[in-house]
């Protein structure tokens, strides 16, 4: 069987004010009329097939927003297989972790169809098949990841460089997040792509590659697993050991680490107008726009503007005269930023601390 997994534990701070502590990202409806999360588990659930018979999904997020999750995904018509509940985030690579060994519990070894909570796709066919073939290839034991043509010189993603081979690419070489002079240089040099940031691999051989780069943090986490706790559909693992856990994501402790072992990495090209929704200027992005590029949700009027964003939530906003701006409004809270700089949120919660 075919695991769908998704990560929903993220913070997605710089999209404050909309996203707080109590009500990160990918619980909100950003495009379209579903939250991030429910977009996910839709893709997800389209995978199934004749030859592809897919598990209910496993969700591992924040125990703060369990009950967001499951409500959100009855609301799509599914109910999870399991929530795996941490009580604090410690990044991507212990999340992948607990979802492995509670894959590997039944004594099975799925393929594990790993993604995040925090994007948006436009060609829901290409996705589809995109996604079978990582799986068809997963299953022979390979880690697959879907790769992005890029457009521009984005450091906050991974870059992929490959080599042609038999079924799908191979990964010669994988950087999480380069700086910006680097990332420009692969943009010029060619044959770069984005790491989309899903993962399609066996339960098994996740727990094999992190044990060989990361076994602090497989033993660690696997002392979390063994004092959990389950209530239903809920399974917490214990608290002050998964505290313990060295915090690290997927791509620093195990996919940048790959390339010249014995560990198998391969990479699907992924066309289906992908996009991450991890700042205002990504959203403004996506979104819906009248001629002069100006998008707004909620009650806003706008005059005389272009290429701006406003997004009124609980009272009536209008602008006049602003290029290049958006403009967040909640009922507590207020941005106004400078669209390309809209990345430096991220400072302002910062200082807000807990409080955000
Ligand atoms: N359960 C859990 N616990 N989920 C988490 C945690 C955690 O501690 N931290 C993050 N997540 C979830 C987020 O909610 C998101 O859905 C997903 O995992 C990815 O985390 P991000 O924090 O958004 O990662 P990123 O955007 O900086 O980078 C990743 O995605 C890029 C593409 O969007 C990397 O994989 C990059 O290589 C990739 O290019
Ligand atoms: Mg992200």
């Amino acid at each position: 069987p075919v695991l769908p997994v998704i990560m929903a534990g993220g913070s997605g701070t710089r999209l404050w004010p909309l996203s707080r502590a109590g009500y990160p990202k990918q619980f909100l409806v950003l495009s379209g009329n579903e939250s991030l999360f429910q977009l996910a588990a839709r893709r997800l659930a389209a995978l199934a097939a004749p030859d592809l018979e897919l598990a209910p999904p496993c969700i591992v997020g924040n125990d703060e927003h369990r009950f967001l999750v499951l409500d959100q995904l009855r609301e799509t018509r599914q109910e999870p297989g399991s929530v795996l509940l941490e009580p604090l985030g410690r990044n991507t690579a212990p999340a992948l972790t607990l979802a492995a060994l509670a894959a590997l519990e039944g004594g099975q070894d799925p393929v594990l169809v790993v993604t995040p909570a925090d994007q948006t796709v436009t060609d829901g066919a290409a996705f589809t098949a995109a996604l079978q073939q990582a799986v068809r290839i997963a299953a022979e034991g390979a880690i697959t990841i879907l790769g992005i043509t890029p457009d521009r010189p984005e450091t906050g993603y991974g870059y992929i460089r490959t080599t042609a081979d038999t079924g799908g690419l191979a990964v010669a070489q994988f950087v999480e997040k380069p700086d910006l002079a680097t990332a420009e240089k692969y943009l010029a040099e060619g044959g770069y792509y984005w790491n989309s940031g899903m993962f399609v691999l066996r339960a098994s051989v996740w727990m094999t590659a992190l044990e060989r780069f990361r076994p602090d943090i497989a033993e660690a986490t696997r002392a979390a697993w063994a004092a959990r706790k389950t209530d239903g559909k809920f399974v917490r693992p214990g608290k002050a050991e998964f505290a313990a856990v060295p915090s690290e994501s997927v791509d620093y402790a195990v996919m940048e680490r790959c390339p010249g072992t014995d560990i198998p990495l391969r990479m699907v090209a992924l066309d289906a107008g992908w996009n991450d929704l991890g700042a205002w200027e990504a959203v403004w992005q996506v979104a819906e726009k009248d001629e002069a590029g100006n998008a707004f949700v909620g009650d806003a009027l706008i005059a005389d503007s272009q290429n701006t964003l406003v997004h009124a939530t609980s009272r009536l906003v209008g602008v006049v005269g602003l290029k290049d701006i958006v403009v967040v409004e909640t009922a507590d809270a207020v941005l106004v930023s400078d669209r390309a700089r809209s990345q430096e949120v991220k400072q302002i919660v910062n200082r807000l601390g807990a409080e955000q």
